[in-house]
């Protein structure tokens, strides 16, 4: 019995340290090699797609292509301008060029990219706007896919921005960003993390992500 509690004690604190590196990049990056990554540990990327209503990646296939051959779960980022188009537009338009999904266990839902404006910090969007837009593009993509996106953001962003809501913490995974030790506060009702965006490098090129669970985790956000 006591040795029983031990041994459960022990693979408690196993499960809840498990953690999956991976990363995220765009064009920025250049030529990623994808095979090295994958045998530094790494198990998935998050590759940019799209931005606004307007623009595409132009390393979106390569980088989609490269990271298939290597075996890693793999799935497409939107940047937000909730200052353009529609929330649900620019889910279509994500959709229609690399955000899609399929149960294929190793496509990840599309994230949507959402923080800091190029010239302003909230696009010039009220609270309650940031939210219906945002809305707007997690509804859109959810019928388009069966699934809803991921949502990338920063706590003081999340707070600035949206006034906190919590209204996508259950339909949402979070992809937190910080540059730190810690993952720190979690923001907007969520009750963790699902991916801890923690540096802006990465050995092979863009930033460093850590999915909060074991591989059988990470495949079943994949899988839906
Ligand atoms: C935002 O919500 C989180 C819960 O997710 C809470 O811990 C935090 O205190 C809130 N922040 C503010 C500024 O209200």
């Amino acid at each position: 019995m006591k040795a029983f509690t031990v041994l459960a004690a022990a693979l408690h604190i196993a499960a809840s340290s498990a953690a999956v590196p991976g990363f995220d990049i765009s064009h920025y990056q250049g030529t990623v090699n994808f095979a090295a990554a994958y045998s530094s540990g790494a198990r998935f990327v998050i590759i940019k797609a799209t931005e606004g209503s307007t623009y595409t990646d132009p390393k979106f296939s390569d980088n989609y292509v490269g990271a298939t051959n290597a075996g890693l779960i793999r799935g497409g980022y939107h940047f937000a301008r909730p200052d353009g188009a529609s929330g649900s537009a620019q889910a279509q338009f994500f959709h229609s060029h690399g955000g899609g999904w399929s149960a294929d266990g190793r496509t990840l839902p599309g994230m949507l990219d959402i923080e800091y404006g190029p010239t302003s910090t909230c696009y010039g969007l009220s609270t309650t706007a940031m939210v219906n837009w945002i809305t707007d593009f997690v509804n859109e993509y959810h019928s388009l896919t069966g699934r809803y996106p991921l949502i990338y953001t920063t706590n003081d962003w999340w707070r600035t921005c949206t006034g906190n809501t919590s209204k996508f913490s259950t339909t949402c995974p979070l992809v937190l960003a910080r540059y730190a030790s810690s993952v720190g506060t979690i923001p907007g009702g969520w009750p963790y993390q699902t991916i801890w965006q923690s540096s802006d490098s990465y050995t092979y090129g863009g930033d460093s992500d850590t999915f909060n669970g074991d591989l059988a985790g990470l495949k079943r956000l994949a899988s839906g």
